[in-house]
């Protein structure tokens, strides 16, 4: 048997209904395949907190490290700023663990209502820059309350951050479609996005089946609704991948639906899997979570661990209870999240 130490924060909202969920189908797979997944469970999050003024410990990361996974709900409470909630805990195990890579898969699923006309089948690959862009710390306040107050924020691109994201698509949609679309800003962000795109270029010429084909964020959005079908791989910088993979989950059915992983591909340090969606405290504690987003999640885990096999095996089994109309509620159909995971748990047997 293979042993895996999984790292789980089930975090805040519904993270504390579809962790549960898709722990239960790991648990599931792992035993019909041989797999000794070991889970070591972290109450960190938002009520931690409350508690202790901290999202997670101080050696938190040092007690991450030591882990071949993490497995992560969704942090974000109303009680808690959401910049301590989310610099306090997601955005340093990123950064810390050099997890760059943030790739969420867009797809259509049978049984899932799309609001798009089109019944074209949708499958995109969005690999967003986790690590730097938008997202940085650099910058400041001025003159707080005044009339002239001022904010400043720094976007930061590094030759390396751009181009080690650049790779990474580019090496994807060669072993898919061969269609790399960067999303670029170059026309109003005048310093940082043409160096995007300059980076972007020189990394995908080394990869000469690859289409590359530069698009402004703008008219990619619109692209996303009016015609995904054509697009193959995408790659972002950390804000502009956020922005279009809500989007694009959204056009497949629903953010319930999307799944994410934050890879670090060299591995050095543990990578982390969540679903895209927050920790939805409108419908927190009822019942309606859809826990797909997080179920694939663990596919994804799965098949980053190296087992390729049960990943696909958890990924036919969701499909199938999808594809009989058991969803939740908000992809159209009647389950709550317990009905759900038990068509899924029932599906994995069936497809043993
Ligand atoms: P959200 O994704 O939590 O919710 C947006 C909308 O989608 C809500 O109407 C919610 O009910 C619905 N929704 C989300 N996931 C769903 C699911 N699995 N099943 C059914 N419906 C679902 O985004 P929102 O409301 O902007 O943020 C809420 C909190 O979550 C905030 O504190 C935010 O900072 C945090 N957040 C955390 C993230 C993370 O931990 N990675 C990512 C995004 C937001
Ligand atoms: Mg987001």
């Amino acid at each position: 048997m293979t042993a895996h130490s999984i790292a789980v924060i089930a975090g805040d909202g519904i993270g504390k209904e579809v962790v549960p969920a898709a722990i239960e189908c790991l648990e599931r797979i792992a035993e019909l395949h041989s797999l000794d997944l070991e889970f070591t469970y972290f109450d960190w999050g938002s009520d931690y907190y409350l508690r202790h003024g901290r999202m997670m410990p101080v050696d938190g990361l040092e007690q991450l490290a030591r882990h071949d996974a993490i497995f992560l709900g969704a942090v974000g409470s109303p009680e808690v700023p959401d910049t301590e909630s989310l610099w306090g805990l997601l955005i340093p195990i990123r950064r810390e663990f050099q997890q760059y890579i943030n790739l969420r898969p867009v797809k259509t699923l049978d049984g899932v209502r799309s609001p798009l006309a089109s019944k074209e089948p949708i499958d995109i690959l969005i690999v967003r820059e986790n690590n730097e862009g938008e997202y940085s710390e650099v910058g400041g306040r001025a003159y707080r309350g005044q009339p002239h107050e001022t904010a400043v924020q720094e976007t930061i691109f590094t030759r390396q951050g751009v181009s080690r994201a650049a790779h990474f698509a580019a090496a994807l949609a060669s072993s898919r479609r061969g269609l790399l679309t960067s999303a670029t800003k170059s026309n109003g962000i005048i310093h940082t996005m043409p160096f995007w795109d300059e980076v972007v270029e020189v990394t995908v010429r080394l990869y000469p089946d690859v289409t590359l084909v530069s698009e402004l964020v703008d008219a990619l959005a619109a692209h996303l609704v009016l015609k995904p079908w054509t697009l193959d791989v995408i790659v972002a910088s950390n804000l502009l991948g956020d922005i279009l993979s809500d989007l694009g989950s959204s056009v497949t059915g629903s953010i319930g639906l999307a799944p994410s992983a934050n890879l670090n591909p060299d591995g050095d340090f543990p990578s982390l899997f969540e679903p895209v969606h927050g920790s939805a405290p409108d419908i927190a504690g009822k019942g309606l979570a859809n826990p797909v987003g997080q179920i694939w999640s663990g596919a994804m885990m799965l098949q980053h661990l190296g087992h390729p096999e049960a990943a696909e095996h958890l990924q036919l089994a969701f499909e199938s209870a999808l594809r009989e109309g058991l969803g939740t509620r908000d992809v159209g159909g009647p389950s709550s999240t317990a009905e759900f995971t038990a068509a899924v748990l029932a599906a994995i047997d069936v497809y043993h």
